[in-house]
This record gives C-alpha cells, sequence and structure tokens, in this order.
C-alpha cells in the first residue's frame, strides 16, 4: 500500500488579550454590524509585549509535543511558516529550537510567501517524508504570526495573532494529505504586502479580495483536473460538492463565503461552458448561501474569535473543523485552500483520519480560548502604540514562552 502522509496532531497558541470587535467598532463610530456581519469576525487577539511570533511559535510547538510525547530525537525537520519573523536572517525556527531545547541533528529552516508561508512549510515536511528521505523521523511545521494594518485603517477590524503547530508524519491521525493532487495558482500583484522597516502591512483591500478570488477559481480548477484524473471524485454533479467540508485561507470569515460562492461558480460556469445568466445566478444565490453553511461555516469558530493569523490562518480553521465535527467526518475528503498576497495559492486536500476526535481534544482549543483576558479599546491602542520588541511586561504563563528583551542584538526569552 502506498505510504499515507499528513497531519497527525495540531496545538494552538493565542495572545492572552483580545478584544471585542463591537467595541472596536463603537469606538471606531462604526455601526457594529459591519464588523460581525459585514466582516464576520466576533473577537480580535491582541498580541502584547513579549508575545512575538518566536515566543508564539514556541509556546504552540510546546503544547504539541508535550501532549503527543514526541520524543525530540524523532524531529527531523523544524519548519516555520512566517511573515512576520523577529530578524532579517535568523530563522524563527532556531529561536524555537533553542527555547524547546530540542536537539541539533534536525532540519531547521522558515518559509515565506505571506499567508501561503504555513502551506509551503507542510508541503515541504510532507514531500520530504514522502520521499523515504525522513526515514521513520517526523517534522513539526509551525505557522506563527502577528497580523498589524494600523489603528482607524480599513483593516483594523481584520488584524489578529496566534500560531499552529503541526505534527506531519506517515501516521496521519488528523488529516493524510492527497499528495500530488493540488492546484496551484500564482501571480506577481501589489494586492498586500509590508515593505522593509515597516509593522504595517500596506494593503489594496478591495483589489486584495479580487486577486484571492482569481487564485479559488485557477488552483480549484488544476485540483479538480488532478482529483478527476486520481479518480478521487466522479465527473457528473458538482465536483466540490463531493468534497464533506471545505477549509479556505480566513482573513476574515466573510472572505470564506466570497472564496466558497466562487469556487461553485467554475463548477457552475464550466459545466454549462458559459458565464451565468441572470436566472442561473438567481437560483444560485440561495444554494450557495445553503451550501456554505453546511461545508464551511463549521470550520469559522475560532477565526471569529481570533482574527487573521497569516500562515496559520487555514490551519486554524481545520482546527476549528474537527473540534466541531471530527467524529462525523472520519474517512471523509476536504478540501483546503492557501491564500498569500503577491500572490500564490494552492487547492488541495485529505481524508479525515478514525482516530480525529482523540487527536483534536488533546489540543484543549477550549481551554486555550477560555484563558484569554477581554480588555478595552484604551488598552488595546496603547498596546499598538508601544515602539517595537517590547519586552514581555507580564509574568510567562506555565508551559509558555515570552520574549524578554534584546542584549547586544540577541533576543533571549522565557
Ligand atoms: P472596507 O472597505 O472598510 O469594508 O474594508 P466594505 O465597505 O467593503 O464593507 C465590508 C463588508 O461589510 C461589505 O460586505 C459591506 O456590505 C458590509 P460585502 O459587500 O463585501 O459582502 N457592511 C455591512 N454589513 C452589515 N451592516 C452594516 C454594514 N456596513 C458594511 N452596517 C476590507 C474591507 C476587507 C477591504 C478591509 O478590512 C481590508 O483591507 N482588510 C485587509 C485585507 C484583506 O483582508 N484582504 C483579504 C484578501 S487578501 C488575503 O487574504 C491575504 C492576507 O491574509 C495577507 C497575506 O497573504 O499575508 C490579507
Amino acid at each position: 500500500m502506498k505510504q499515507q502522509v499528513g497531519i497527525e496532531a495540531i496545538t494552538v497558541a493565542v495572545p492572552r488579550r483580545y478584544i471585542d470587535l463591537e467595541d472596536l467598532a463603537r469606538a471606531r463610530g462604526v455601526d457594529p454590524a459591519k464588523f460581525t456581519q459585514g466582516l464576520g469576525g466576533l473577537e480580535m487577539a491582541v498580541a502584547e509585549p513579549g508575545e512575538d511570533s518566536a515566543a508564539l511559535a514556541a509556546s504552540a510547538a510546546a503544547q504539541l509535543i508535550r501532549s503527543r510525547k514526541v520524543d525530540p530525537v524523532r524531529i527531523g525537520m523544524l519548519v516555520v511558516g512566517t511573515e512576520t519573523g523577529v530578524d532579517h536572517s535568523k530563522a524563527v525556527a532556531s529561536y524555537v529550537q533553542g527555547m524547546l531545547k530540542l536537539p541539533p541533528t534536525m532540519r531547521t529552516f522558515d518559509c515565506q510567501h505571506a499567508c501561503y508561508g504555513g502551506t509551503a512549510a507542510l508541503n515541504a515536511v510532507s514531500e520530504w517524508i514522502a520521499s523515504g528521505a525522513g526515514a521513520d523521523r517526523v517534522g513539526i511545521v509551525i505557522c506563527s504570526d502577528i497580523a498589524r494594518y494600523g489603528l482607524n485603517t480599513a483593516g483594523e477590524p481584520t488584524q489578529g495573532a496566534g500560531a499552529v503547530a503541526m505534527l506531519v508524519s506517515a501516521n496521519p491521525e488528523l488529516l493524510a494529505l492527497d499528495l500530488g493532487v493540488s492546484g496551484t495558482f500564482s501571480m506577481d500583484v501589489h494586492d498586500f504586502w509590508r515593505p522593509l522597516g515597516r509593522r504595517e502591512a500596506v494593503v489594496d483591500g478591495h483589489y486584495s479580495i479580487q486577486c484571492y478570488l482569481d487564485a479559488v477559481s485557477g488552483s480549484y480548477r488544476g485540483w479538480r483536473t488532478r482529483a478527476l484524473a486520481r479518480d478521487l471524485i466522479r465527473a457528473g454533479g458538482l465536483p466540490s460538492e463531493q468534497l464533506a467540508r471545505i477549509l479556505y485561507h480566513v482573513p476574515f470569515c466573510k472572505m470564506a463565503k466570497k472564496a466558497h460562492a466562487q469556487l461553485r461558480r467554475c463548477d457552475l460556469e464550466d459545466r454549462s461552458g458559459k458565464p451565468l445568466d441572470q436566472t442561473a445566478e438567481a437560483e444560485e444565490t440561495p444554494r450557495a448561501a445553503a451550501s456554505f453553511e453546511a461545508q464551511v461555516a463549521p470550520s469559522l469558530g475560532l477565526s471569529a474569535r481570533v482574527g487573521n493569523v497569516y500562515t496559520g490562518s487555514l490551519y486554524l480553521s481545520l482546527a476549528s473543523l474537527l473540534q466541531r465535527e471530527a467524529a462525523g467526518l472520519a474517512g471523509k475528503r476536504i478540501g483546503l485552500f492557501s491564500y498569500g498576497s503577491g500572490c500564490v495559492s494552492e487547492f488541495f486536500s485529505g481524508v479525515v483520519g478514525a482516530r480525529a476526535t482523540q487527536v483534536i481534544a488533546s489540543a484543549e482549543l477550549d481551554r486555550v480560548l477560555s484563558e484569554r483576558e477581554r480588555i478595552g479599546i484604551a488598552e488595546y491602542e496603547r498596546i499598538i502604540n508601544l515602539p517595537p520588541d517590547q519586552p514581555a511586561a507580564a509574568p510567562t504563563p506555565p508551559g509558555g514562552f515570552r520574549y524578554q528583551g534584546t542584549k547586544e542584538f540577541r533576543r533571549t526569552y522565557a
């Protein structure tokens, strides 16, 4: 039998504090419904001093290793996807290695391409295992970011922060990847970027939505062709409806709804060979809404409460979905869409494992969220206005890590 490769376990670390998006809307003089219904968010994580992308990454990975009792000598690769690293040269992966005292025999590096960096890391590790080069070892992929657009900007309610760590192995108890069956789509565009030296991203918001939707069509069509050729799906009906659930990169929850409508439009237009006319559009709108509720909405719970975590966003959706529905999804195929501005995207798929319910329980996602503290907008603004690289002011939580300061250009963590 062909070797299975994929995600064996997943854990999440989020900042200790968050704001309520209705509080933010009121402070900005905006109708709260714009943020909660128009963008689909409820809460937004706020990274406080000490919670940089390396500290969050190490906190998520520490829980992964602890909860799965991973023997560190079995870890052959540690790859971090991030677009908000802490050094122009030194990898976040090296900082994590140091904080967790992981062995020197690992291959460690970071992957960067906006929010796609986590998927690039997952591909690197899963292909390493599938090639046989891993030789019975496992890999750890961490996606860790802090999304910042700045106060009083259109992007402000779509910020967030957090890290997702994944154990990738030949024992994919959560999700066995359909390796070799993916569609990719990329373009050279300025939809969202962060010039050197800037902490806040520059974004052409509405254009970025269009780039994302073009990428959905391009990468989904590539996946569909390969999935049909490999008999993962059948011709006839809507191919996208044969996927039990579809996960998207979630910069804000409404984006997943737009993406899903686009994906269905691809199926419908390609089947009829022409763009939808007015009658077909009118028939499709309620069907797309119902399909979104069934196929996509169950994965959005964590994103609505944490915000955009950039590289980890798609995998936060995976954790969210499995927490809610793993039992009913065992043995079923789901689709995943990863997007990174600039831009590159990939549509891929995998089959949920029979032990996913037990494995996701060990991530203790309810505890991770319930331990957070809600803060007001004045405190959020104070934190955002602090100069960069502030050391932790609050004590480091048990099992977690915080940035403690820089001595002679050397960052220290505890
Ligand atoms: P905006 O222009 O202020 O918002 O910013 P809007 O006017 O477009 O309104 C947003 C939605 O709220 C609309 O819904 C309104 O109708 C609705 P839609 O028409 O789109 O369905 N609305 C209301 N609903 C209910 N009650 C109301 C109300 N008022 C309005 N009273 C924008 C929106 C997303 C542009 C902004 O937040 C932004 O720039 N965000 C950052 C960019 C972004 O997230 N882009 C997403 C695609 S690119 C991507 O995903 C990559 C990324 O993750 C980075 C990476 O790859 O590293 C960002």
